[in-house]
């Protein structure tokens, strides 16, 4: 666990360990204005021990918005209610990354102005599953294509999403590229049916994220800009068919960029974490998904390895506001919250005690102790 305690730095980032928190939407922003929750520089301040805060996804229109309680960096209240959280953490020490969010098809009518249809790079409904809205969980509509000058404007509310983050007292921004969400809808063949100079080959279907990442990277400085993509991830019915190829072409276009990261999100057969760190000579963020918590364990022998440099924990870090002291201190974990992940206001978001009030500790059920090395 040693490897994940070091202070880690490269470029601007100055972090005091390796373990960042992966972000995480809790749901609970003002659903009409997308202002954070007045719970949440309390949140995050609790989880300022982590070397790296990404906090949950952040809309950056409005149409970008996935579901109730999802808040923004599009209006000046935004951007005042993050302060608050940037202010919090700062105080704690901490670092923290907003993660700018357009979720594409991954919406509902409900949940945008004026019952708009989602939008994405081509009109495929996702089939089968439902998402979640205001009036509970919904059919997916179709969405409708966006054209050539939407997504100009798309990429430049970006842009500006990210001058908002920066004015709100962030370190820096994370791009989601991840997750089935609209710049993956741009990669993925089976969700981009363009035929225009943004889709048609592989460098066409990877001209959105890449031009999103330098309209960026130009707003605020490349060294505050970190990428989170998701190679072959079928979450959200994504199917990728050659995402080696594609996202080495993708990493091979970032490299010169000099970014403040990249974060890989590994959860498919093809194991991007290893074979595009030989090609990324700057900060890699790992991060694993699946049925149970990426273990603090395995992160560590990431980083012993060679394969990254931060590991990024989701869930773990939710129940156990200061996971990096406990991991340093041997104190056994919480295991990862079953309610209020979503949604709601003060409970299950800010009671997660701190190990270090004693009581707390011992106050954890024991069944939902887990060992540390899982
Ligand atoms: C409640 C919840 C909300 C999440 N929201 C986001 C999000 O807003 N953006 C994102 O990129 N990933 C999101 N994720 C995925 C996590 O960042 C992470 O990849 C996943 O939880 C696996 O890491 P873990 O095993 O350490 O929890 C979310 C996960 C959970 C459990």
């Amino acid at each position: 666990m040693r490897e994940l305690l070091e202070p880690y730095r490269a470029g601007r980032l100055e972090l005091a360990n390796r373990v960042a928190m992966a972000p995480m939407t809790r749901g609970r922003a003002d659903d009409a204005t997308g202002v954070p929750s007045p719970y949440a520089a309390t949140y995050y301040r609790q989880r300022a021990g982590a070397g790296l805060l990404i906090t949950e996804g952040v809309y950056v229109n409005a149409l970008a918005k996935g579901g109730p309680g999802i808040p923004g960096l599009v209006t000046d209240a935004q951007t005042r209610g993050w302060r608050e959280v940037t202010d919090a953490v700062h105080a704690g020490g901490g670092t923290i990354f907003a993660q700018l969010w357009h979720v594409g098809r991954m919406t509902h009518p409900l949940t945008l102005p004026d019952g708009e249809l989602p939008v994405a790079p081509s009109a495929v409904a996702i089939e089968g599953s439902r998402i979640f809205t205001r009036d509970g969980l919904l059919d997916h509509v179709t969405p409708r294509e966006l054209t050539a000058r939407e997504i100009d404007a798309t990429i430049r509310d970006f842009a500006s999403a990210a001058r908002r983050a920066i004015e709100a007292g962030f370190d820096g921004v994370e791009i989601h590229g991840a997750n089935g969400y609209l710049v993956q809808q741009f990669i993925a063949d089976n969700t981009n049916l363009r035929t225009d100079g943004y889709g048609g080959s592989v460098t066409g279907r990877l001209r959105f994220a890449t031009e999103i990442v330098e309209a960026v990277a130009a707003e605020v400085g490349a060294d505050r800009v970190g990428l989170r993509i998701s190679p072959d991830n079928a979450e959200n019915q994504l199917a990728e068919t050659d995402a080696r190829t594609t996202y080495r072409t993708l990493v091979d276009a970032l490299e010169p960029l000099g970014l403040a990261y990249l974060h890989v999100l590994e959860n498919g057969a093809y194991g991007a974490i290893a074979d595009l760190r030989t090609r990324w000579s700057g900060t890699l963020v790992a991060n694993t998904n699946g049925p149970v918590p990426s273990s603090p364990a395995a992160g560590a022998r990431l980083v012993r390895d060679g394969h990254a440099d931060v590991i990024a924990l989701g869930r773990l870090f939710m129940t156990n506001p200061d996971l990096p002291a406990r991991l340093a201190a041997g104190i056994p974990l919480a295991g990862p919250p079953t309610e209020n992940l979503y949604g709601g206001g003060a409970e299950g978001y800010i009671d997660y005690p701190p190990a270090t009030d004693g009581p707390g500790v011992a106050a954890t059920p024991a069944a939902q102790v887990v060992p540390a090395a899982a």
